[in-house]
Order: C-alpha cells, then structure tokens, then sequence
C-alpha cells in the first residue's frame, strides 16, 4: 500500500481524483442476504430465533429466503464484477461452517465459501470475508454468549477452521462486524438478537468480542493469513450544546461507543470508565490486552452518520434508565429513509479525528460500510434513486477532503451490494445499488450502481 499524496487533476468532471491504487468496493454479510437457512446443514443462529419471535422484527419478516445471495451468488459476482470494483465485503456464517459453534466442522458451509472465494477470484475481484457479522450460533449463546469468555476462544477456533480452507487465497480479512453493535443493541437494549437488555452489565460481551478479535487475529496469522483488520463502527459525537452536562454526556457516549471498542485495540488499553463506575473494565484479565492490542493491517470504520448528545432531560426514556446520555436530533437537516441525518462532512471530521486521536498507531484506514436507506421502487425497470446518489457523492468527497488533511484511508466499501434484511427493520430499510424484489429475487441495477461504475472507472484512468 503506498501512501496517498493529494492531486488536482480530476477526469469525472468535478470529481476529486482518488489515488490510483484506491480499493472501491461494496459490502454485505451473510444472514442479510444469503437466505437458504435450512440449507446444506447449517446451524442456528441467534438471529433465526430472534426473527421468529413475535414483535421483533418491524414488519414480521424472517430471513428466510432474503435476497437468495445462497443461490445467487454468480449472479451477483458478476453484478460486482460490472460495477468494476475491486473488493467484495461478505461475510462468512459460523452456523453454517460449524453449525453447534464448537466441534464438528461443516464441510458444505465451507463449500459454499470457497465456491463464492472462486467465483470473485476468476473475476479479479478481491474477497474480504468478514468472519462474525452478528450471526451468532445459538449453541453458543446457550453457553453464555459473548457474556461467557469461553466465546472469545470457540471464535478463534472458527476463525482457524475458515482459514485453514481459505487462507491460501483470501488475502484480507476482517474479524469483528461492529462489536459496539452487538454490545449496545444486542446485549444492552436488546433490540437486536439475543435480545437481552442488560444495560451496562452488559459490557463484558465488549471485552470478550475484542478477545476473540486477538485470538482469532493469532489464529490467522498461524495459517499464514497476510493482512487482518476489523470492522469497527463510528460516530462523530456532537453535543447537544457547550453546556458543562451535555459536553460530560457527550465525553461519556463517545467513551462507550467509541473509544471502548477502539483504544484496546490501538493503545492497548480501556478508557477509564470510572465515572461510570467502573475502576476496572468488567471481564479484563491479566495479559488480555496484549492480545487484542495485536498489530492491525488495516483498520475498517463503519460510518454513517454523526451523532449529537445531550444530558438526559428529566421524564426522558434515558432518564428512567439511568442512562448519563441521550440522543438529541440535529435541528432541521436533511435525513435518510431510516431517518438518519446526512452530514458528510461529519465523516471528514471523524476521519480526522481518529488520525489525531489515535497518532503512529492507527493502521490505513478502509471504509468498510457507508450508505444510505430510501424507499426506492422500480419504475419502467428503473430506480432512479438521486437521493443516494446525493448521500453517496457527498460521503466519497467527504472521504477525500479527509486524505487531503492527512488521513491515511485506502478503500471505500458502500453498504450495500444489495437490498437486504436489515436486521430489525425487515425489509423496509433498502440500502442496495441493486434493487431486489423480495418476491421473485430478481435484482434491477439503480441509478446510483450506474453512477459508482463510472467514478470507478474514472478514478482508474486517472
Ligand atoms: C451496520 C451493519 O454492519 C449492517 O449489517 C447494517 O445493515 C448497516 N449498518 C445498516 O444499518
């Protein structure tokens, strides 16, 4: 990878050039997409038992089929490989590679990814597994989940098995989709699966996933694995004003959200979290910081929008809780279908802001999620969806002021390929350049997969 140095010259007019050897790329993840759940002997996972359990899922929806990528997937190798990118985000399912999490290996599951690894291979496009994007096998979670440290260790086991089939072709690979995620709204809120809400008791399941993060860093690198990141997700915290409780609110979402899930991994350490007492973080052990503090190759950031923080007010939801923080919506600002504000220049600010923060430690930067959802429909076998387009255009461009003021960031990955099953939100929430109708699985091409083929295109003849 060689260092960016920034250039004038610009041949998509108006488009600042990105360095030739820049990685563009598009991202998924298996249970979103794949379908096929009671396929080729794959496990359970949390999420199955969560999606089949009433009111949890907005719009009732399982993914049960979701956009059929399990059959499909040449079908979408070759819409990555006419979009021209040169990296494909997926992610690899442990209940279908090890379908109890533990023991027995699933020789179909791996099958099944080495067919896809191939598949990207022959086209030039480069595979980027990501090996845990939420799916948890539910035996897993029966034993305790990321709450039980044991988890840490039957990951890294998983994550050896992958690569001992994959790991003499797939050079990049990722450990962790968002451990925030699974900590805060899998374990604290209980939004997302396994649904428990144990607020700040839940911060083990932090710790133990940034173990298993560094075991199954090891456990690669044992397999002759050349580079290995995470995907961890962002957000610039705004406070709500320069009030001294929204500034302290706003210090203690960006610790939790943040800085818990970074800085054991780039300075080998927790911030303190005393203030939330907390004088040790729960589940650290002697000599567990060494291990996840084990050099990155790259470092993935998720990102989508900022974030603006305020001390609860009184008779607030958060309040009740006993929560020290609250979200507080920006003042009118344009938003995303899922109601999310679009601020591009938010992601300069973060991109800076983790150059700064994290100084001589933080590895090239990728971007591996930034998109948008909007309630996009074909019309005339067309979806013209200038909205994302808008969203997309002004993110890139955010991403290059932040190369020109000095970070280091080699890859932008849109999430996603595809519409999918987000999570929660079922189907309602389409973030795909690649429109699928859930009924039949045929994918129509937006107007936003037109625009991205040609800013790639153009970034290669620059
Ligand atoms: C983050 C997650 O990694 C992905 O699974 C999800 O669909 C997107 N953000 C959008 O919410």
């Amino acid at each position: 990878m060689t260092a960016f140095s920034p250039q004038d010259k610009t041949d998509l007019p108006d488009f600042p050039v990105f360095p030739a050897d820049f990685r563009w790329g598009a991202s998924t993840s298996a249970f979103q997409i794949e379908g096929a759940l009671d396929e080729d002997d794959r496990g359970e996972s949390i999420w199955d038992v969560f999606s089949n359990a009433d009111g949890k899922i907005i719009d009732g929806s399982t993914a049960a089929i979701a956009a059929d990528s399990y059959h499909r997937y040449p079908e979408d190798v070759a819409l990555l490989d006419g979009l021209g990118v040169s990296d494909y985000r997926f992610s690899v399912a442990w209940p279908r590679v090890q379908p109890a999490g533990s023991g027995a290996v699933n020789l179909k599951g791996l099958d099944y990814y080495e067919r896809l690894v191939d598949e990207l291979l022959a086209r030039d496009i480069a595979p980027i597994p990501t090996l845990f994007h939420w799916d948890l096998p539910t035996p897993v979670e029966d034993a305790g989940g990321w709450l039980s440290r044991d988890t840490a260790y039957r990951f890294a086991d998983y994550a050896g098995l992958v690569a001992d089939r994959l790991g003499d072709r797939v050079a990049r690979w990722i450990t962790l989709n968002e451990p925030a995620m699974t900590t805060l709204l899998g374990y604290a809120t209980g939004r997302h699966a396994p649904g428990r809400a144990l607020l700040f008791e839940s911060l083990p399941t932090a710790h133990h996933q940034l173990l298993g993060h560094g075991l199954a860093t090891s456990a690669l690198r044992e397999r002759g694995v050349r580079e290995v990141g995470i995907a961890n997700n962002h957000t610039l915290v705004v406070a709500a004003s320069d009030s001294e409780p929204d500034r302290l609110a706003a210090e203690g979402y960006d610790m939790i959200y943040n800085r818990v899930f970074a800085d054991p991994l780039l300075l080998g350490r927790y911030p303190d979290l005393t203030a939330f007492g907390f004088p040790e973080f729960p589940g650290l052990r002697p000599g567990d910081v060494d291990i996840i503090a084990t050099p990155l190759d790259f470092y993935g950031v998720n990102s989508y929008n900022p974030t603006r923080i305020g001390a609860p007010a009184a008779g607030s939801e958060a309040a009740a809780l006993g929560l020290p923080f609250d979200e507080v919506p920006f003042d009118a600002t344009e938003v995303t279908g899922f109601g999310w504000p679009i601020k591009p220049a938010a992601l300069t600010e973060l991109l800076v802001k983790l150059t700064d923060r994290y100084p001589d430690v933080l590895p090239p930067i990728v971007i591996t999620e930034n998109g948008c959802s909007f309630p996009d429909r074909p019309e005339n076998g067309r979806v013209e969806d200038t909205s994302r387009i808008g969203y997309l255009d002004g993110h890139i461009r955010a991403v290059h002021e932040a190369l020109r003021r000095g970070a280091d960031v080699r890859g932008y990955y849109v999430w996603s390929l595809l519409d999918n099953f987000e999570w929660a939100e079922g189907y309602t929430q389409r973030f795909g350049l690649y429109y699928v109708d859930f009924s039949t699985g045929e994918r129509t091409a937006k107007a936003s997969a037109d625009w991205f083929r040609e800013l790639i295109a153009a970034s290669r003849q620059s």
